[in-house]
């Protein structure tokens, strides 16, 4: 399979469903908005968005399955699985407050092999495939050489619905905020993931994620050099609902504060 060329289709796909988004950014009633769960939100944007995405990767690769987040196709594939979330920040769309992306992978067997994450406001496309690079827009992107965590800007999400961990993350956010450059709350993960992958961020850590917040961005980040693993250090970022990424150096100076999260 030619990944970059499926890579550029993909960006297409991510743009076009992008533009959609913007322009129903005026539209939206507060008649439009449903829960799903606590504090998780949804209106017809995310569904529609969901579904052109799924009906364009139909005609570009008819034999995969799906992992979206509002479930619009659900069919397993054999080998390919695109792993999507149509718009990745709702909550921030839905107050008017223009950070949000659209973010879509692709995995391979278990593999995830090519990622795309269309931060829609600034018109800045992310993007890697496997065996490739990392860029945004035109150019080749990589993790910050930050060597410690004093200069360093560090983003995560604060827990909204799962509580549970809330007193080790809050003690987490005290050293943050008592060692490093500052702490950012942006609302879309997939953000997240792209700013630590063009530097931007330093580092980026949050529990309770879902793989379709994930797949794509920290896809990105492995191809432009950073380092991603769970809370543990281990390898269980896709499934299991905890994410650190950063750089390597990073990574091991950062690892023992959140591991007692
Ligand atoms: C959310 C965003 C947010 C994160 C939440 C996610 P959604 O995704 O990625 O940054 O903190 O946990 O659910 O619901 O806007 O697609
Ligand atoms: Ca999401
Ligand atoms: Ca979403």
């Amino acid at each position: 399979m030619d990944l970059k060329a499926l890579c550029f289709d993909v960006i297409e796909i991510a743009r076009e469903v992008g533009i959609y988004i913007k322009m129903q950014e005026s539209q939206l009633k507060q008649k439009d908005i449903e829960t799903k769960s606590l504090n998780s939100l949804v209106s017809y944007v995310d569904k529609t968005a969901e579904k052109k995405i799924i009906a364009a990767l139909k005609e570009l690769l008819p034999e995969s399955g799906f992992i979206a987040e509002e479930g619009t196709d659900e069919t397993k594939g054999e080998k390919y699985h695109w792993i999507i979330d149509p718009l990745d920040g709702t909550t921030n769309f839905i107050h008017g407050i223009p950070m949000y992306s659209v973010s879509i992978a692709l995995q391979e067997n278990d593999q995830i092999v090519l990622g795309v994450v269309f931060e829609v406001s600034r018109d800045e496309c992310f993007y890697a495939w496997k065996g490739g690079l990392a860029y945004m827009n035109t150019e080749e992107i990589s993790v910050s050489k930050t060597k410690s965590i004093k200069d360093s800007l560090v983003a995560t999400g604060f827990p909204y619905y799962d509580f549970k961990r809330q007193d080790g993350y809050f003690e987490s956010l005290k050293h943050f905020a008592n060692n490093s450059r500052g702490i950012r709350r942006m609302g879309s993960a997939a953000i997240d993931l792209v700013y630590v992958a063009c530097g931007r961020f330093d580092l980026f850590y949050e529990y309770s994620l879902h793989p379709w917040d994930v797949a794509a961005g920290a896809f990105i980040v492995t191809q432009a050099g950073g380092k991603i693993t769970d809370f543990q250090g281990g390898n269980n970022w896709l499934h299991g609902k905890e994410i650190i990424a950063s750089n390597e150096t990073l990574h091991s100076s950062s690892l023992a504060v959140i591991k007692a999260i």
